[in-house]
């Protein structure tokens, strides 16, 4: 796999990032926070560094209906806990990219407590415009509360469009309504399937969501 080289300014943003997720990580506050600001829709286990509650969790897995042993990427993974979560339940591996090594590091720390051997988590150094992941690499992907960072969302949206695998069709990508800064998106090649979540047809290809992107956030 590539080793993708960061760019300077990611390179900040990952330290950045990185002095966030140290210092979430030395207090139990942050979550404490979450955790009575969202009740009992707080999934603690999780412990994302957004907002992500059991709803879209629910949502991620209703929308990614991947198959046992598939690959989930989890772009802007952070500490990992959506992208461990949603491979459990999902009985898939994970391979996350963040840049902030910090967080990689806590990530992979997290994998055995999820019960995933160590072959089935893997957390890598890459940008959402650069992963490093070879093409068609990935069943399935999510992206939570990392592309509202991105200036450069067309980059990161063909990077995302190259990651995955696509049937015939093509890949397509679908915003999760409702939840701001978040976006959960697929693979399958089932983009003019009708789809019984919206009314009226297929969901949206990659293109459509590219011009709706800042409304995705
Ligand atoms: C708000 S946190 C969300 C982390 C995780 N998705 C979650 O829900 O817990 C945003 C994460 O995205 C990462 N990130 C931001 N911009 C990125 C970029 N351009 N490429 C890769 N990662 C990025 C940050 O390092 C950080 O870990």
């Amino acid at each position: 796999m590539a080793d993708p080289q960061l760019t300077v300014v990611e390179q900040q943003l990952g330290a950045v990032y990185d002095a966030m997720h140290a210092a979430r990580a030395r207090t139990t506050i942050v979550g404490g926070l979450y955790g009575q600001a969202m009740g009992d829709l707080y999934p603690a286990e999780v412990a994302a560094s957004s907002s992500t509650d059991w709803a879209l969790l629910g949502t991620m897995v209703a929308n990614l209906r991947m198959q046992p042993g598939q690959r989930l990427v989890d772009v802007g993974c952070g500490t990992g806990g959506v992208g461990l979560w949603l491979a459990r339940a999902l009985a898939a591996c994970v391979t996350g990219v963040d840049v902030s090594s910090t967080a990689l590091g806590l990530a992979a720390a997290r994998a055995r407590h999820f019960g995933l051997p160590a072959e089935c988590a893997d957390f890598r150094l890459g940008s959402l415009g650069s992963t490093g992941l070879p093409a068609r690499y990935a069943d399935g992907l999510v992206c939570v509360d990392a592309l509202g960072h991105e200036k450069d969302r067309r980059k990161a949206l063909e990077e995302i469009r190259r990651v995955l695998t696509g049937r015939p069709g093509g890949p397509h990508v679908r915003p999760v309504p409702g939840s701001a800064g978040a976006a959960a998106v697929e693979r399958t090649g089932a983009a003019n399937r009708p789809d019984p979540g919206r009314r009226g047809g297929a969901a949206p290809r990659t293109r459509d969501v590219a011009a709706r992107l800042p409304v995705v956030g």
